[in-house]
């Protein structure tokens, strides 16, 4: 889809069971560095995607992983514990683990970053010479500005001497609200070159959401149709069937709103609003996102009530299976306001999307777990068949679906066998994993790559962040007010049924998947 900047990396044929010859390009000796290596974002996404990079081929045999978090551990567990995060692991990965490192410490402490410098200089002196550096934040954002400061300060911003590169991967949120991500950013740059950034969203590495640009871009039959002459409006959902699990503190402090809406949907939005990029690569995309973005109105504040559900899980039935409300889950207070789920609508003023609402809703516990995108078209301006003939016509939809079963669906009216001249609405379906025999990366694989070789267009500019936390800044400021009404929903349902509401109002309802 776009050219993959290789920089001067090696080639290499390679070939493993089920998989065809491809000329994959290999990373250079590399150490990861993982802050917050004790975590959840380290054992369930991380490891995995290394274990499937590596046994790929696409890593170098020498690739190596430093684990820094607080939790005591030695050499051995932090192995141990990285080898079996990954289930059904490839031979590959037990050999790759026996290579990793780990610290414990704290991000305050000098000592951490004096013993993290000796360990990669020893790991220099393995590797032959040359150490390319990737750190990781998978740790709370509230300790990314004392990362970047504990980096700069022990030197370990640097190139080494043999001249290998050195970049930094930042979990999302990106700061808290408008003010602190500008304050981060400030923060980072004092220490990191933009070039060395790369400010992650995994939504960004999946196939299907990559696809958005593809459909719109590689096609002509779409694009004179994307636009507010014949799209009524657009939906999107982000729904997930799960709870918080154990991530109940973390999530307390975010919400739906910071943990998926300013990063996932916001991404999201930007590639199905964007222009049509000069070229596919970093600055090509990010621009015209960027220019999206800025073109979301700002929900006024006397709007929001009429524009904003949010609302919080009861205990209920999840896929067959009776579960706690929100409350109730570990590290959760008892009394907590923090939403579990968010409607909005939102309308964009520039000249292809005036008047379009996009309504867009994302929530936990809901009755199953899907990512789509909508596009409803208008109806068609006269129908000659009579009411009675086309009762089952709806207007043409457009459904991306990113996951599960990743696919599009293009509904359209046809003639219902028989004498009468009766219409319905039918589907042309294309499903990825039926089309496609090459295998795909996931998310976290395909990024953790991009970043390898030096490739930003699949990350996050410092003003497409600004531009999404002036976009979700009047909820952060109207959900800091216990006032702000807080719907209830049972667990396993579609959220509360003020999200109902605010699509009625317009005459409309959320599709039902
Ligand atoms: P966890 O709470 O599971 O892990 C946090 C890690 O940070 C632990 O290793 C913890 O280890 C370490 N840590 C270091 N200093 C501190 C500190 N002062 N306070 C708390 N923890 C500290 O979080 P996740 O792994 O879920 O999330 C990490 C980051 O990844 C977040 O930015 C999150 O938004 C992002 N993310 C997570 C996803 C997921 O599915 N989990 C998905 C997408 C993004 P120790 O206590 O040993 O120091
Ligand atoms: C993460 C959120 O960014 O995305 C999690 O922190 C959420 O709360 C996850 O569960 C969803 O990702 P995916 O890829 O499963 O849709």
């Amino acid at each position: 889809m776009r050219p993959l900047q290789i920089h001067s990396l090696a080639f290499a044929d390679h070939h493993t069971k089920n998989r065809p010859f491809v000329t994959q390009p290999v990373v250079p000796p590399s150490v990861l560095v993982i802050f917050g290596a004790s975590g959840d974002l380290t054992s369930r996404k991380l490891m995995p995607a290394l274990a499937e990079l590596i046994d790929r081929g696409f890593l170098s045999p020498q690739f190596s992983v430093v684990g820094v978090a607080r939790t005591e551990m030695s050499d051995d567990d932090f192995r141990i514990r990285m080898a079996t995060a990954v289930e059904s692991a490839p031979a590959t990965w037990a050999e790759a683990t026996s290579r990793f490192r780990y610290i414990t410490g704290e991000y305050t402490a000098p000592e951490t970053f004096a013993r993290l410098k000796e360990t990669l200089n020893e790991l220099e002196v393995q590797m032959g010479g040359v150490c390319n550096r990737l750190y990781y934040f998978a740790a709370p954002p509230s300790t990314f500005p004392i990362l970047v400061n504990s980096l700069g300060q022990a030197g370990l911003n640097q190139p080494t001497t043999a001249g290998g590169f050195v970049r930094v991967i930042i979990e999302k949120p990106f700061g808290r609200d408008a003010v602190s991500a500008a304050t981060l950013d400030d923060q980072v740059h004092a220490v990191f070159d933009e070039k060395q950034v790369y400010r992650i969203d995994h939504y960004l590495g999946k196939e299907t959401v990559q696809n958005l640009l593809a459909l719109r871009f590689a096609n002509v039959i779409f694009e004179p149709l994307w636009n507010r002459q014949y799209v009524d409006y657009v939906e999107v959902t982000v729904a997930e069937s799960l709870g918080v699990g154990h991530r109940g503190g973390f999530y307390e402090e975010a919400g739906a709103l910071r943990d998926i809406v300013q990063n996932h949907v916001m991404q999201v939005l930007a590639l199905i609003l964007m222009e049509a990029p000069v070229r596919m690569d970093a600055h090509g995309i990010r621009d015209e996102k960027v220019k999206a973005l800025q073109s979301v109105v700002t929900i006024s504040e006397h709007d929001l009530e009429n524009r904003v559900i949010r609302g919080q899980y009861d205990e209920g039935l999840s896929e067959g299976e009776k579960v706690n409300g929100y409350r109730s889950e570990e590290g959760v207070s008892p009394t907590s306001q923090t939403e579990t789920y968010l409607a909005m609508r939102l309308t964009v003023d520039n000249w292809r999307w005036a008047g379009v609402p996009i309504y867009v809703r994302t929530g936990k516990r809901l009755p199953k777990r899907l990512t789509e995108v909508v596009m409803h078209f208008r109806p068609v301006p006269h129908l000659a068949f009579g009411q009675k003939l086309s009762k089952k016509l709806e207007p043409n939809s457009l459904i991306v679906r990113v996951q599960p079963d990743s696919g599009i669906s293009l509904r359209f009216g046809a003639k219902i066998p028989g004498q009468a001249f009766a219409v319905r609405t039918t589907s042309m379906d294309f499903d990825y994993e039926e089309q496609f025999t090459e295998e795909d990366l996931d998310g976290y694989e395909r990024l953790l790559l991009d970043a390898l070789v030096g490739d930003q267009t699949l990350f996050i500019r410092s003003d497409e962040v600004a531009e999404a936390w002036r976009i979700v800044s009047p909820l952060l400021n109207a959900f800091a007010d216990p006032d702000f009404p807080l719907g209830r929903y049972a667990a396993g349902t579609w959220g509360p049924t003020e999200a109902d509401a605010l699509l009625q109002r317009d005459n409309r309802k959320w599709r039902q998947p």
